[in-house]
């Protein structure tokens, strides 16, 4: 059997699952029936849903004690099972704790169907021995396919079920839950058999499924094999970034068998993540909160950009060693750039975070004159002090802002979900500024359109991004992006957002 992807359906009444099979199957040829969902399922019922189908289907049907939705007894339950065998189901599923009569029962007059047998802890990922000992009781059964599914509470759980699958032919196994995702996207890295994907978003059968849209379209699964280069975001929000709409179509275009994805990585999972990234030799990644300090501890070499900027957004990962890289820099200079010249112009920079670091460094290479305000004057005072640059009072906005020609607002103010505030008053800005704000959600922020109303020249966050995505991606990939569709998939997915 190869890989294939499976979407499920667990609909609640006979004729909504029948128009789910039929939308599932433009997608994929496997498609789960989750009966247990279906009101009063009855063999006639399953029989109709099943003379329905015109490709491949596991009929499912998960007791409530399971985390399914059957409730009726364990014998109509199994019943249901043997009819769907008369009714040439391709597959059933069967979990090990019915037991093993039950099981060996089902098998042994299984047809021209084919057994699943599976497993599921839907609240944590044991550790790879007790997993493995699972796989060998299942085994002695001798099914057709053997399905461990567990609950990632860490990233890091996605790593024991990669250990699992190695060397293994019938397993299908993955990782539940948000931070399990990237052990669905790389199964036919790892060599699951199945991993599943829901018709679209709202009508998950399980916790952290993906839609096929974005499985398809996005994470491009069927170009995913053995051999695919692992890429991804590092952050505590990583599921938000919008990075994997600029990366994949680009690598797609350029036939680069690498695939980039969200990892979502805790403050204090970080050490374990990075040791499993050389372990399973990820290619590289992007960096953001809170890593981008933290990760310095943990890389084997920096650049001096990085260096001197004090914050790293992208590592590359070579022959296991992995070397930190800053492209916020970059990706500031060149947004500004598009619109204005640096050189002996006086720039604003509101905040002293990292971004502001990044920022202050990549005007002061340009040769601008930098002023820094912030909302705790020390800081600010602090961070002119390291680049040897001005700083301001944030009492003294409205004047400063008077005085220079650039303001970029380097703070948080104004993202999602506070998207009515502003670290700017309409008062405060005067006509003709170059406005540049590195929020980009939303990608007209209170600030920009403030900016645009005063006819100020408005540099949205969502440029930023792109720049310094392009730096990422050559860094990763030693060679130009498809600049045009980044910056168009960047673009249509802020205008879907
Ligand atoms: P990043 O690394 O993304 O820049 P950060 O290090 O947390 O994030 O920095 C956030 C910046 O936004 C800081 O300059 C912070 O000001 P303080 O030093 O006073 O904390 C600024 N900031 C955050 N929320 C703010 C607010 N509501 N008003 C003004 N400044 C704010």
């Amino acid at each position: 059997m190869k890989f294939e992807v499976c979407i499920p359906i667990a609909a609640p009444t006979l004729e909504k699952a029948i128009y789910e099979l039929k939308e599932a199957e433009k997608y994929v040829d496997l498609i789960e029936l989750r009966v247990d969902y279906i009101s009063n399922i009855d063999k006639n019922k399953l029989k109709k849903l099943l003379e329905s189908k015109k490709k491949k289907a596991i009929v499912t049907c998960r007791p409530k004690s399971l985390c399914g939705n059957f409730e009726g007894s364990e014998e109509a339950r199994i019943n249901l099972l043997k009819k769907a065998v008369e009714f040439n189901a391709d597959f059933i599923d069967i979990e090990i704790e019915a037991g093993k009569e039950k099981i060996l029962e089902l098998i042994k007059n299984k047809k021209n169907s084919k057994v699943i047998v599976s497993h599921h802890n839907s609240s944590e990922t044991s550790p790879l021995a007790e997993l493995q000992k699972k796989y060998e009781e299942i085994k002695k059964l001798s099914p057709d396919l053997i399905k461990i599914v567990a609950n990632a509470n860490s990233i890091n759980d996605n790593f024991t079920i990669f250990d699992l699958l190695k060397g293994k032919k019938c397993l299908i196994s993955f990782c539940m839950g948000i931070r399990g995702q990237i052990s669905r996207i790389l199964a036919p890295k790892y060599g699951s058999m199945l991993t599943f994907a829901s018709l679209s978003e709202g009508k998950e059968s399980a916790s952290g499924q993906i839609s096929i849209d974005e499985m398809k379209n996005v994470y491009n699964i069927s170009m995913i094999n053995e051999d695919t280069n692992v890429l991804g975001v590092m952050g505590e929000f990583a599921e938000n970034s919008m990075s994997k709409y600029m990366h994949n179509p680009s690598f797609n275009a350029k036939k680069l068998n690498f695939v980039y994805i969200p990892f979502k990585v805790k403050g204090n999972e970080l050490g374990d993540f990075i040791n499993n990234f050389k372990k399973f030799n990820f290619k590289g990644a992007s960096v953001t909160v809170p890593h981008k300090v933290a990760i310095i501890n943990y890389i084997d070499s920096i650049d001096e950009t990085a260096k001197q900027i004090g914050a790293v957004n992208t590592i590359v990962n070579d022959k296991n060693k992995l070397a930190g890289y800053n492209t916020d820099y970059y990706g500031a200079a060149e947004a500004l750039k598009e619109k204005t010249s640096l050189k002996g112009k006086r720039a604003l920079v509101i905040g002293a975070g990292g971004a502001s670091r990044a920022i202050i460094y990549a005007l002061k290479k340009e040769k601008s004159h930098i002023t820094i305000i912030n909302r705790t004057n020390e800081n600010a005072k602090e961070l002119a002090g390291e680049f040897d640059v001005q700083y301001g009072k944030f009492e003294n906005k409205k004047q400063l802002i008077k005085e220079n020609e650039i303001i970029i607002n380097a703070t948080s103010v104004g993202m999602k979900p506070n998207v009515n505030e502003s670290i700017i008053n309409e008062n405060e800005l005067t006509e003709g500024k170059v406005l540049m704000d590195i929020v980009y959600e939303p990608s007209e922020t209170k600030l920009i359109k403030i900016a645009r109303k005063k006819k100020c020249i408005a540099i949205t966050g969502g440029r930023m991004l792109f720049y310094q995505a392009t730096g990422q991606y050559k860094l990763w990939a030693r060679q130009e992006p498809d600049f045009k569709l980044m910056e168009k998939s960047l673009l249509e997915q802020i205008r879907k957002e």
